[in-house]
């Protein structure tokens, strides 16, 4: 694969409010969920689980994404897999005592990350819901108090007409410096 590839993968990336209701299948669903689960996290802890969400139960799920005029478009989503904390390892909970810095949040981004591009990359749009009732999310897919879940990924087919968008985004050159 070539650079420009995986440039267009992310120029096609975008968060998708217009999904066509259709289901998707638990076979690309796993997929999508195993190449996200490569992604890096600190110390390789992994402090994270998901939790996919397919058939009847996504309208339960939706439900918990929607409020205020929020994300109506949740419920045509064709699977919600919700981003989870999960447990760490000694080496990550030492580290983060010892550096004063607990990078689970950072490790559930990338994950987030990894899980939009890959979804993309296998024919499925996405976006990231960071608005929700967490504790009734918690309450609809079993998940223990206390447990965050900063984020839920709905995924689907967007409607014919959903075309890219141009990316809006903070001119480069005030974005990142280059130092010799
Ligand atoms: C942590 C996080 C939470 C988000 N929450 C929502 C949300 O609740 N509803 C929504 O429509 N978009 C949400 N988004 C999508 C952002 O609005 C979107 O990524 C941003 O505007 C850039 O647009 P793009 O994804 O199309 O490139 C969220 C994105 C992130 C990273």
């Amino acid at each position: 694969m070539e650079i420009k590839d995986i440039e267009q993968l992310y120029l096609h990336r975008q968060s998708c409010r217009a999904f066509d209701g259709r289901e998707v299948s638990e076979e690309l669903v796993r997929k999508v969920c195993e190449l996200a689960l490569l992604a890096p996290s600190a110390c390789n802890a992994q402090p994270w689980q998901l939790v996919a969400v397919l058939g009847e139960r996504r309208k339960e799920v939706a439900a918990c994404l929607q409020g205020m005029g929020m994300n109506k478009f949740a419920s045509d989503a064709g699977a919600l897999v919700a981003v989870c904390e999960g447990r760490s390892n000694l080496t990550a909970k030492l580290g983060a005592r010892m550096k004063d810095t607990d990078f689970t949040a950072n490790d559930l981004g990338i994950l987030t990350a990894h899980l939009v591009l890959a979804a993309d990359a296998a024919g499925l749009a996405s976006c990231i819901l960071g608005w929700r009732n967490e504790d009734k999310l918690r309450g609809v897919l079993s998940i223990r108090e206390k447990v965050r879940i900063p984020v839920v990924v709905a995924l689907g087919y967007a409607k014919e007409d959903d075309p890219v968008r141009p990316k809006q985004r903070k001119p480069f050159g005030e974005t990142l410096t280059i130092l010799h």
